[in-house]
């Protein structure tokens, strides 16, 4: 007998080790994790307690599910990749029925031997604590036992629920439960009958004041989180290169989409942090556009591309815009120069203690003029929708990152990414339409300046040129015709 369990125990070790064996050596780390919930404690209001939902399991169509993504801030604060967990941090220690003194607990799905082989492993309670390292962590199924009054709270901190979709009639562990607890509670504050271990006093829950907190924290990186957003765009850059020496008229948007894609996966790259986007000529003037339908694109076109590798959760954004022919135009060249120095002017100004608003202006002035200058505009104060959108945001754990939007900080991670789009019928000369540039990079903000992180994408139009002149690995990946007949 004695044997027996001694073996069962070393089936237990292996098969955790060679799980082990199996995952990435570079993801964030326990102590990573941990350290953000301390600075998550020291930054939440006296007799307080946050507490954070997973994410849902969302559903594609019929029995097939969106791939799992976890919430940015779950992930932050855990490194928990599963649905169906809660996590409470309190600002000040509380104590269990055995006595055991903690300030933070975890609630998880418990493993499932049978879901498990359909659907993948999960830490279960045993696995967090080992893995994770979350002392207090427990089965999902243990959160009906789970009793603290929360009505003794100033402040029960949560983000509101209007974006969560948890419909799913197969979800049915307890912490379904309690989520629709908190959203009667949300939503409905007098009708609400619940009775579940959660009962939270009307006048404590705070769906404010958690944001301030996590933009603080999320909006500077730590040194981890550098290394991999450095690797993101290292593997981002990677594909724009690839593709400009690859790119050939003929080929379709779709076809550009996959070879980025390909890249990042060779990179082993995880995902994209947002859907590709690959538009030539007028598609470009669509600034999120994912279509990327246009089956073949020409010599006379401008392709924009803006594609980011998301690496261990972490994402890269950045945009070229090159010339299939491997030659701009003259007025291509003419847009792209000018999108190219509203870019360079908003890197001048870029350092701790300026604006986002004042990299904007930068390029906001460059481009006003530049287009009256071309004839494009009358007058540099004209209103127009050449340049429609913003030039820079936080990169991290979401493409559109949480952060301060202030002034920049050392320690931050942004993009500056003007762009002109000139769509057909616009009320300029003809010889303009269609033309389409985004120029997008990202950058560490550092003590005194910036950090230009995606350099080896070339970006002036000399650069461009030169390396779409180079052979590309792919040059000889020739697949057959499918709709030949033979
Ligand atoms: N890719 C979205 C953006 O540039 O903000
Ligand atoms: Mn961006
Ligand atoms: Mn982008």
């Amino acid at each position: 007998m004695k044997q027996l369990s001694l073996l069962i125990l070393m089936l237990g070790f292996f098969s955790l080790t060679a799980q082990d064996a199996d995952l990435p050596a570079d993801f964030l780390s326990k102590s990573f994790h941990h350290e953000r919930r301390e600075k998550l404690r020291e930054k939440l209001p006296a007799n307080s307690v946050a507490v954070f939902f997973a994410n849902p399991v969302r559903n594609r169509s019929n029995d097939v599910d969106f791939v799992y993504h976890q919430d940015p801030d779950f992930y932050y604060l855990t490194g928990y990749n599963e649905p169906d967990a809660v996590l409470l941090v309190f600002k000040d220690f509380q104590t269990s029925v055995n006595n055991t003194k903690y300030n933070e607990i975890i609630f998880v799905q418990p493993r499932n031997e049978f879901r498990e082989m359909w659907t993948g492993r999960r830490l279960g309670d045993k696995g967090v604590k080992e893995r994770l390292g979350l002392e207090q962590a427990f089965n999902n199924s243990a959160f009906k036992q789970y009793h603290v009054d929360f009505s003794k709270f100033a402040s029960i901190l949560f983000f509101d629920f209007k974006n969560d979709v948890r419909d799913n009639p197969r979800d049915s562990s307890d912490l379904f439960n309690l989520i629709a607890q908190f959203k009667a509670k949300v939503n409905y504050p007098e009708t609400n009958k619940a009775t579940l271990a959660i009962e939270p006093a009307k006048n404590n829950l705070d769906m404010k004041g958690l944001a301030p907190i996590m933009d603080n924290l999320r909006g500077i990186k730590t040194k981890e989180e550098m290394e991999l957003v450095r690797k993101a765009v290292r593997i981002s850059c990677a594909g724009q290169v690839e593709i400009m020496k690859a790119i050939k008229p003929g080929m379709s948007e779709r076809e550009i989409q996959g070879i980025h894609e390909f890249v990042f996966k060779k990179y082993q790259a995880e995902d994209v942090g947002y859907p590709s986007i690959v538009g030539a000529g007028h598609n470009g003037c669509i600034l999120h556009y994912i279509d990327n339908y246009k089956p073949n694109i020409t010599n006379t076109e401008l392709i924009l591309m803006d594609l980011g590798a998301e690496y261990h959760g972490y994402t890269a954004d950045i945009t070229r815009t090159i010339p299939v022919s491997g030659k701009f135009s003259p007025e291509q060249k003419q847009i792209y120069e000018l999108v190219l120095k509203a870019q360079e002017e908003a890197m001048k100004v870029c350092k701790p203690g300026a604006s986002f608003r004042d990299l904007y202006m930068a390029t906001r002035v460059v481009i006003n003029r530049g287009l009256k200058e071309l004839g494009i505009i009358q007058n540099e104060t004209d209103k127009h929708m050449y340049y429609p959108h913003g030039c820079t945001h936080h990169i991290g754990l979401d493409v559109h990152d949480r952060g301060p939007y202030e002034r920049l900080e050392e320690g931050m991670m942004i993009t500056i990414e003007p762009g002109i789009y000139i769509p057909d019928n616009a009320a300029c000369d003809k010889k303009w339409w269609g033309i389409a540039v985004r120029i997008e990079d990202d950058f560490l903000i550092t003590k005194d300046g910036y950090e230009h992180l995606s350099v080896s994408a070339p970006r002036t139009v000399k650069d461009i040129e030169a390396m779409m002149k180079q052979p590309s690995a792919l040059d000889h990946f020739i697949l057959p015709d499918l709709d030949k007949k033979n």
